[in-house]
C-alpha cells in the first residue's frame, strides 16, 4: 500500500486524465483465455470448515443488508489504525477486522521483530525453521491485535529475475514456494491468526501492474493453462491445502481479464477446483469495478476505496454493494456468501474468543494522533500502546538468518576465519544506515546494511545488528573502510584477510530507489553501488578476498569471481535485523554454513528466456506473454543445457557429507487418473429474497465521518433502488457471459482444499541417510528431484524439485536418515483436455534424483524397476 505521500500523486494523475476517451485494450495473444466461471461457489463444503461454517450461517442469517455489506469492504484508506480496517456489525458482536502487512514482520509498528524476508527463509531450506518462523510471526501479529495478516507471499514466483518482489516469496520453484507458503502459513494461523496468501496470479513484475493510468490499463500476463497449473497455481494450491483463511488478488490481468474481476481464476481455479474456503480480498486499490468483482468471486474490497480517486469516501461496494443488492444487480445469495465467508474464517481460528484489539498505529509511530488519519477532520486519541511482541523471537530470526547463509566458493579453505585473523572490511553494507536504521519510510533506500528489500512487505528495525557490531561484539581485530570506493590507505599487509560487502536492492513500485522502479530496472542484475568494481579494485591489493553478498536475487558475479584472490564468497540473502551475529557464527566456523540457493545464478543475463525481461512501456495494456511456459530458472537452464554460474540448490558447507542407503517404497498404487474426487458436502442456505430497503437506511441520528465509507444508502436511494430489484419488467445489469446462479458440482480436478485429494496420496516414500564425512560438524541439505519417463507424450523439465529434508547438526562422522516422499501430484502433468492431472505413464521409470544441489545429483531411484542406485 503506498503512504499518504505518494497518494497524493496517484490522485493528482487520476483526476488530471479523467477526462480522456481511448480503446484501452490490446487483444491477448490468441490461445490466452480467462474463460467466464460463474456463479461463485459458495464456501462451507468441505469437512473441515463445516462448524466454522454453521456457526457463521447463524451470525448472516440475522444480519440486515448493510451489515453484511459493510463486513466485505475496507472502511477506507488511511480510516484506521491497519492497512486495512474493514467495517463491523457490533450488534452482532462482529468487530472491524484489523489487516496488515507483512510477510516478514509487522509493517510500520513498534517493539516487533524484523524477520528475514521469504527469500532467505527459502535458502534455509529448513522445513522447521519455516514453520517456527510462522508461529512467531502469528503470535507477533496476534499480540498486536492484527485479525489478518497479509503474508506469506508466494507470487511473484520468480519468473523474472529483475522483478522487485521476489524476495518477499521463497525461491524461484513452485514447491519450495509452496514448503514456504504452507508452513508458514500453518505456524501464523496455529495461533489464530488469519493468514492471507497472495498475490493471485503471475504478478512477475511491478511495473505496469499497478498505478495504470487512463492510457495503461494493469499489465496483462498471459499464461496457458498447463503452466498456470504446474507453475504459479502450484504454491496457491498448497496454501489453499494448508487452510489457508484468506487470499490476496493481484493488480494485473491474467490472460486479459484484471484479476480483480478475473471468474476464470477466482471461481473457477481457485474456489472450485482448489476447494478454498476463505475470502478473496483485492490487493490496495486493485479493484476496478463493483457487480462484476463480486460476481466473479471476490469478498472484500481493500482498502475499500474506488481506484480512480481513493480518499473521497468513494467505493465500488459499500454504499453501492448495499444499492447493487437492492436493485437486483448482485445477488443476494452472493452477498450472502461474501459475508459468510469473511465470518466463517473469523470463527475458523478462534477470532470470536478473547481475541486482541489493535494497539499499534501503522500510520504514525506517535502516542496519539487522528483515529482516522485519511479524515479531513478526525477524532484523535491515543493510538500506539507501544507492545512488546517480541519474547524470544530474534533466536528464530537469527536462526534463519544464519542457516540460510549460502557458501557459494571457498577455496584454499579460506573460510572459517582463526579468530585472530587481521581483518579489513570494505563496503557501506557492512554497518548501518548513517541516517537511522528506519530513515527511509518503507525502507526505500538501500543504505548501509542491506537487511531487507522495500515496500509494504518491509518492516521497521526495532534494531540492526550489522555486520560491524557482530565484530566488535566478539572483539575481532578488524578496520573498517565505509565506503563503496576502493581507500588509498587501507596499507595491504600480507597477512590480511578482505572483507567485502557488497549488495543488490529492489522492491514496490510506489517507491523508486536510485532509478529502479520496484524492478531492478536501473541495477539490472548487477551489485549496486559499484560493487563489482569495489571487489575487483580490493582483489587487486588483497590476496585472499571473501565477498559477502545482501541481495533480494541473482546478481552476476562474472567480473570478479574467477579472480584468483576472491577466496569465498557468501551470499547471505537478506538477513533482518539479525544481519551481524549470523553472520559471524558463520565466519568464525562456529556453524557450518547450510543454506542453499532458492534461484539460479546464471553467468550472463542472456542466459535467461528473453520473454523474462522486463515488459517496457507501450500504450494500451502491456502484454506479458509467457512463452517460456515451464522453462523458468534451472528448468529452462537445464534445458537449453547452460551451465550457470551456480545452480540452483546450490551451497557448500565446512564439512563433506556422503549420501548412503538409499531406498524407495511404493506406498499408493497408481493409475493414470486420479480416483474420482468427493462430492461436495452441504453449505449454508438462506432467504435469497431482497431485503427490504429499511434494512440499508442510515441509522437514526448517525454522526458520519466525511470520507469514511459506510454501507448505509440514503432512503431515497435505497427506496429507489428496491423497487428497481423488485419489479420485474426493469433492465437488468448486463451480465457476462455465462452468468448464472445454479451452483456446479465442480470439476474433476477438485474435491478438497488444494484439490483432489488424492493428488496428495504419497506414492513412494524415500529415504536416505547422510553422514557427515568431514571433521567439521555441520547440517546437509537432501534434495530430491523427479524426472519423468523418457518417451511420454507431453514435454516436460528435465528435473524438478518435490521435496527437500535438512539434517540436524551433524558431529564428524555423525548419520542421520532423512525421509522424503514423492505424491500423485508430483509424478502428474495438468491434461488440459481432459482438465485434470494424470500419470502420463503409469508402469514407466521415473528418476527420483537426490542429493546437495541440481547439479549434485548423486543418487538416482526409479520406480520401475524399483530401486536407488548411488
Ligand atoms: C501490496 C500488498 C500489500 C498491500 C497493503 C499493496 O500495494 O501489493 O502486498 O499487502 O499493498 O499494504
Amino acid at each position: 500500500m503506498y503512504s499518504l505521500l505518494s497518494f497524493c500523486l496517484i490522485l493528482c494523475l487520476s483526476l488530471s486524465a479523467s477526462a480522456a476517451v481511448i480503446d484501452r485494450r490490446i487483444a491477448v495473444p490468441s490461445g490466452y483465455v480467462a474463460p467466464p466461471y460463474y456463479p461463485t461457489p459458495h464456501g462451507g463444503w468441505t469437512a473441515d470448515w463445516s462448524v466454522s461454517y454453521h456457526k457463521a450461517s447463524l451470525l448472516v442469517s440475522q444480519m440486515t443488508l448493510a451489515e453484511k455489506t459493510n463486513v466485505t469492504a475496507g472502511s477506507g484508506i488511511f480510516m484506521g489504525r491497519c492497512v486495512g480496517n474493514t467495517g463491523s456489525a457490533l450488534r452482532l458482536g462482529i468487530p472491524q477486522l484489523c489487516l496488515q502487512d507483512g510477510p516478514l514482520g509487522i509493517r510500520n509498528a513498534d517493539h516487533n521483530t524484523a524477520f528475514p524476508p521469504g527469500i532467505t527463509v527459502g535458502a534455509t531450506f529448513d522445513k522447521d525453521l519455516m514453520r517456527a518462523r510462522g508461529v512467531a510471526l502469528g503470535e507477533e501479529f496476534r499480540g498486536k491485535g492484527i485479525n489478518v495478516h497479509l503474508g506469506p507471499s508466494v507470487g511473484p514466483l520468480g519468473r523474472k529475475p529483475r522483478g522487485g518482489r521476489n524476495w518477499e516469496g521463497f525461491g524461484a520453484d513452485p514447491v519450495l514456494q509452496a514448503f514456504g507458503g504452507s508452513l508458514t502459513i500453518e505456524g501464523v494461523q496455529s495461533v489464530g491468526v488469519i493468514a492471507t496468501v497472495k498475490h493471485l496470479i503471475a504478478n512477475e513484475q511491478e511495473m505496469y501492474s499497478r498505478m495504470k493510468n487512463i492510457f495503461q490499463p494493469e499489465i496483462s500476463s498471459n499464461v496457458d493453462d498447463r503452466t498456470l497449473h504446474e507453475l504459479y497455481l502450484w504454491p496457491f494450491a498448497e496454501s489453499v491445502r494448508s487452510g489457508v483463511g484468506a487470499l490476496m488478488i493481484s493488480y494485473n490481468a491474467v490472460n486479459g481479464s484484471a484479476c480483480s474481476q478475473n471468474s476464470y481464476l477466482m471461481n473457477n481455479l481457485l474456489k472450485d477446483e482448489l476447494g478454498f474456503q476463505g475470502f478473496v480480498m483485492s490487493d490496495w486499490l486493485a479493484q476496478i469495478s463493483g457487480v462484476a468483482s463480486a460476481l466473479a468471486g471476490l469478498d472484500m474490497s481493500m482498502p475499500g476505496d474506488i481506484n480512480e480517486v481513493p480518499l473521497i469516501g468513494s467505493s465500488y461496494w459499500m454504499y453501492e454493494l448495499s444499492r447493487s443488492v437492492l436493485n437486483g444487480s448482485v445477488p443476494v445469495d452472493r452477498l450472502n456468501d461474501m459475508a459468510t465467508r469473511i465470518l466463517a474464517s473469523w470463527y475458523q481460528f478462534g477470532q470470536d474468543r478473547n481475541y486482541p484489539t489493535p494497539n499499534f498505529d501503522t500510520n504514525t509511530q506517535d502516542a496519539s494522533g487522528p483515529l482516522y488519519p485519511g479524515a479531513l477532520f478526525s477524532p484523535s486519541g491515543v493510538v500506539n500502546q507501544f507492545v512488546d511482541v517480541r519474547a524470544t523471537h530474534a533466536e528464530i530470526a537469527r536462526a534463519v538468518a544464519r542457516d540460510a547463509i549460502t557458501l557459494l566458493k571457498n577455496t584454499i579453505a579460506t573460510l572459517p576465519l582463526a579468530k585472530n585473523t587481521t581483518l579489513k572490511v570494505f563496503g557501506t553494507d557492512a554497518e548501518k544506515n548513517p541516517d537511522g536504521i528506519n530513515s527511509c519510510s518503507d525502507q526505500g533506500c538501500n543504505k548501509g546494511t542491506l537487511g531487507m528489500g522495500w515496500g509494504s512487505g518491509s518492516a521497521r528495525y526495532p534494531y540492526l545488528d550489522s555486520p560491524i557490531d557482530g565484530l566488535k561484539a566478539r572483539g575481532a581485530k578488524y578496520q573498517f573502510f565505509n565506503t563503496d570506493s576502493f581507500p588509498s590507505n587501507s596499507n595491504p599487509n600480507p597477512g590480511d584477510v578482505a572483507l567485502v560487502f557488497i549488495s543488490a536492492d529492489s522492491g514496490e513500485n510506489y517507491i523508486t530507489v536510485d532509478g529502479n522502479p520496484g524492478d531492478r530496472t536501473n541495477a539490472g542484475l548487477n551489485a549496486w553501488h559499484n560493487g563489482d568494481k569495489l571487489v575487483q579494485d580490493v582483489a587487486a591489493k588483497y590476496s585472499n578476498v571473501i565477498v559477502v553478498v545482501h541481495t533480494v536475487g541473482p546478481i552476476l558475479m562474472e567480473s570478479w569471481i574467477d579472480l584468483p584472490s576472491v577466496n569465498a564468497v557468501l551470499n547471505a540473502h537478506l538477513p533482518g535485523q539479525e544481519a551481524g551475529e549470523a553472520l559471524m557464527q558463520v565466519l568464525f566456523g562456529e556453524v557450518s554454513p547450510s543454506g542453499h540457493l532458492p534461484y539460479t545464478i546464471p553467468k550472463s543475463e542472456a542466459d535467461y528466456p528473453d520473454t523474462v525481461s522486463l515488459v517496457g512501456f507501450e500504450v494500451g495494456q502491456p502484454q506479458d506473454t509467457f512463452t517460456e511456459g515451464l522453462y523458468i530458472d534451472y528448468r529452462h537452464f537445464n534445458q537449453q543445457n547452460i551451465k550457470p554460474r551456480f545452480a540452483f540448490g546450490h551451497g557448500l558447507s565446512y564439512t563433506t557429507f556422503s549420501f548412503s542407503n538409499a531406498s524407495i517404497t511404493a506406498v499408493t498404487p497408481l493409475t493414470s487418473l486420479p480416483p474420482t474426487r468427493p462430492i461436495k458436502g452441504p453449505t449454508p442456505s438462506y432467504n435469497t429474497s431482497i431485503p427490504p430497503a429499511s434494512e440499508a437506511y442510515w441509522p437514526d441520528n448517525f454522526s458520519r465521518i466525511w470520507r469514511y465509507l459506510y454501507s448505509w444508502l440514503d432512503k431515497n436511494d435505497a427506496d429507489v433502488a428496491a423497487k428497481i430489484g423488485n419489479s420485474s419488467t426493469s433492465a437488468k445489469y448486463p451480465y457476462p457471459d455465462g452468468c448464472s446462479t445454479d451452483q456446479k458440482p465442480g470439476p474433476v480436478a477438485g474435491g478438497a482444499q488444494g484439490g483432489n485429494p488424492a493428488l496428495f496420496d504419497v506414492a513412494y516414500n524415500l529415504s536416505i541417510t547422510v553422514t557427515n564425512a568431514g571433521n567439521i560438524s555441520g547440517k546437509a541439505v537432501s534434495q530430491l528431484y523427479v524426472q519423468f519417463p523418457v518417451g511420454i507424450s507431453f514435454d516436460t523439465p528435465i528435473i524438478q524439485l518435490r521435496d527437500f529434508a535438512k539434517t540436524i547438526t551433524l558431529a564428524p562422522g555423525q548419520s542421520q536418515t532423512l525421509q522424503m516422499r514423492v505424491t500423485r501430484k508430483d509424478l502428474s502433468v495438468w491434461d488440459v483436455v481432459q482438465q485434470n492431472w494424470i500419470i502420463p505413464d503409469v508402469g514407466g521409470d521415473y528418476g527420483i534424483w537426490i542429493g546437495e544441489a541440481s547439479d549434485s545429483l548423486s543418487v538416482r531411484c526409479g520406480t520401475s524397476p524399483l530401486g536407488c542406485v548411488m
